[in-house]
């Protein structure tokens, strides 16, 4: 499909903290492409922002966080697994501009061993001097943080609570943005994408994405993601209510159809945090061939699927295939024994 220059979306009017500095490269992947029958693979680098380590939930953090200091917060709170690289972000923006940061993190994943409890993204978000929770896996994190933040507001404090995956409609901007930003590259690059890939956690980035390409007037359907939370059929309907809200704060007369929404669970195994074979060889494979790392949880199990897309003939040669690398780097330390 051509991706066609999009009329200019005008994002300025939503608060906004800059944590990005400019758009992030695309790159081909040419070695890794040899071995695929003539698909060519290439890399949104969402991966290379300089702020915590990096990672995707940066760019729906400049607007979390511009309506955070909008509303005069002091203090912000989210929530997330125990590896939650968008805790993580979050506790780097917070120290970035100054904010107190509460996680309210859950041992949901059945991991126990000293990697995944103490090593990864924990130990930066201790750096970071956030407050972390340490809530067992059946807790309902959220309604902690909203109790939470109800004591320290009692205590005077101005308490902004950013949702699971910083989904929220406001924080799915920043991919509604990537995708004007995308659609730029492609057009500068003369290179026109036949799908972007992207994990698909709480939605927000699919959501978002799809949300932007809806908003210029593009086909959505060209966003493809890879649950790595649950299964399809819920990830489809939060996506779907996720790019819907997104396009109408752009603009309250859009509307986006469910068939926009592309959502492929094959890659999800026995569940969210928990590592596959075809992960393991996905992460591996692009180390090895072009010396990229992506994460075991989010990035491992979306370019596993790519592959397996690919493989199965899904793709003809000439196609070319945009990757989302989301960052998430900390997570494999927290899974050294997978590899
Ligand atoms: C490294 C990484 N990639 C992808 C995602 C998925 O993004 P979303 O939750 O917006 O679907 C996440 C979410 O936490 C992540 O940490």
């Amino acid at each position: 499909m051509t991706i066609e220059p999009s009329p200019k979306l005008d994002f300025s009017r939503f608060p906004r903290r800059v944590l990005l500095e400019g758009p992030t490269p695309i790159q081909h992947l040419p070695r890794l492409s040899a071995g695929l029958r003539g698909v060519n693979v290439f890399v949104k680098r969402d991966d290379l922002n300089g702020l915590g380590g990096g990672g995707n939930k940066l760019r729906k953090l400049e607007f979390l966080i511009g309506e955070a200091l909008a509303g005069g917060a002091d203090t912000i709170i989210t929530v997330g697994a125990r590896q939650s690289n968008h805790a993580r972000l979050t506790a780097a923006a917070a120290a970035r501009v100054g904010l107190k940061c509460e996680l309210v993190l859950t041992r949901a994943v059945p991991r126990f061993d000293a990697d995944y409890v103490d090593n990864g993204n924990i130990l930066l978000d201790g750096l970071f001097d956030a407050h972390v929770h340490d809530l067992p896996g059946s807790a309902n994190a959220l309604q902690f943080a909203e109790d939470r933040a109800v004591e320290l507001r009692t205590q005077g404090r101005n308490v902004y609570v950013c949702p699971l995956g910083g989904s929220s409609p406001v924080g799915c901007l920043g991919y509604a943005d990537c995708a004007v930003e995308i659609i730029a590259q492609s057009k500068a690059m003369g290179v026109s994408f036949d799908r972007i890939v992207v994990p698909n956690g709480s939605g927000g980035m699919q959501g978002g994405l799809v949300a932007g390409l809806v908003s210029s007037g593009l086909e959505p359907s060209l966003v493809a993601g890879f649950a790595v939370y649950g299964p399809a059929g819920q990830a489809r309907s939060i996506t779907l209510d996720k790019a819907n809200q997104t396009a109408q704060l752009i603009d309250p007369n859009l509307r986006v159809d469910s068939s926009a929404i592309s959502i492929d669970e094959s890659q999800l195994g026995q569940g969210y945090g928990i590592p596959t074979d075809a992960m393991r060889a996905a992460v591996r494979l692009l180390a090895s061939t072009e010396g990229l790392l992506i994460d075991p949880v989010y990035g491992g199990k979306a370019f596993a699927g790519l592959l397996e897309s690919v493989r199965s003939g899904n793709y003809r040669a000439g196609h070319n295939i945009l990757f989302v690398m989301t960052g998430g780097l900390p997570g494999l330390f927290a899974y050294r024994s997978e590899f």
